[in-house]
């Protein structure tokens, strides 16, 4: 077994062990919001650590000298050249609401590079998992399926989803550009997770993906999954994703996307 799919095996063993958790342990009432971060939006629940702190120690107790970046202060500095990149909880306003659209999200890099993604949806039964180089399934019980993204849909029969990155000086920004973006597209979904949005956009379940305010934990397993699946994820004019600005789409439809995002200058305040 190459290691890249050694790292697979483990994120997904280790995401699935973590989602049970994270059903079996929500608690009745609902989690304890614990802190928050850029806005009173931006939470953190007792959920979300326990969950991170279960996933390093797993990958830990397998592999003691890897790095990682975990979206609840987890990160650590690792010999080996692999780094796990963590969230622990993607989509956490829909856990503290019981909204069954959250996800684990881990994803190993090696020299930097994302080679193993897996994003586990335990209310869906779904987990989404992709090789760099050996494309991209989604696992529903005991049957697999390929991933592959809809090419070639254009804007106005796009379904596009996208998210408002949290930060309160933020959303004025963001209700702009997305007031030139709905009357251009079919329709838009704000799900609430990042990666099950890049999911969704992996099986062909919505067009295309946009967000400004993404971190290396909401996209690392969801954009290897989409480019896994034939997708592109980027940021404007080339650049890479980062937390100025995140497109995703298939092959027509992302330029579409970004040659209309591109102009409205979306990562502006
Ligand atoms: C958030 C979700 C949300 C997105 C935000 C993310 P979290 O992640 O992915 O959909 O709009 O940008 O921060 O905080 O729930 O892990
Ligand atoms: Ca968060
Ligand atoms: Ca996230
Ligand atoms: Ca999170």
């Amino acid at each position: 077994m190459s290691l890249p799919e050694q790292l697979l095996d483990l994120a997904v063993a280790t995401a699935r062990e973590a989602g049970r958790m994270l059903v079996d342990k929500r608690p009745a009432g609902g989690p304890d919001v614990v802190q928050t971060k850029t806005s009173p939006t931006d939470v953190v629940t007792q959920m979300d650590r326990a969950a991170e702190k279960l996933i390093i120690e797993r990958i830990l107790a397998a592999r003691p000298g890897d790095a990682f970046l975990g979206e609840e202060g987890g990160s650590r500095e690792g010999g080996s050249g692999v780094r796990w990149v963590i969230d622990p909880i993607d989509g956490t306003v829909n856990y503290l609401y019981d909204l069954p659209d959250w996800a684990v999200s881990i994803a190993a890099e090696v020299d930097g590079v994302a080679v193993a993604g897996a994003v586990d949806m335990p209310r869906r039964g779904e987990t989404y998992t992709a090789v760099r180089g050996g494309g991209a399934l989604l696992h529903t019980g005991s049957a697999a399926r390929e991933l592959r993204v809809n090419a070639g849909v254009p804007l106005e029969r796009a379904l596009v989803a996208t998210g408002f990155g949290y930060g309160s000086a933020r959303r004025a920004r963001q209700a702009e550009v997305l007031t030139r973006v709905l009357p251009a597209v079919r329709d838009i979904r704000r799900g609430g997770s990042c990666c099950v949005d890049l999911c969704s956009l992996a099986a062909g379940r919505v067009d295309a993906y946009y967000e400004r305010g993404v971190q290396a934990w909401d996209v690392a397993a969801g954009a290897l999954i989409v480019q896994e699946a034939g997708g592109r994820v980027e940021g404007l004019r080339g650049a890479p994703v980062s937390p100025e600005f995140a497109v995703a789409g298939g092959p027509g439809t992302f330029e579409a996307l970004h040659d209309l995002l591109a102009p409205l200058d979306p990562a502006r305040d």
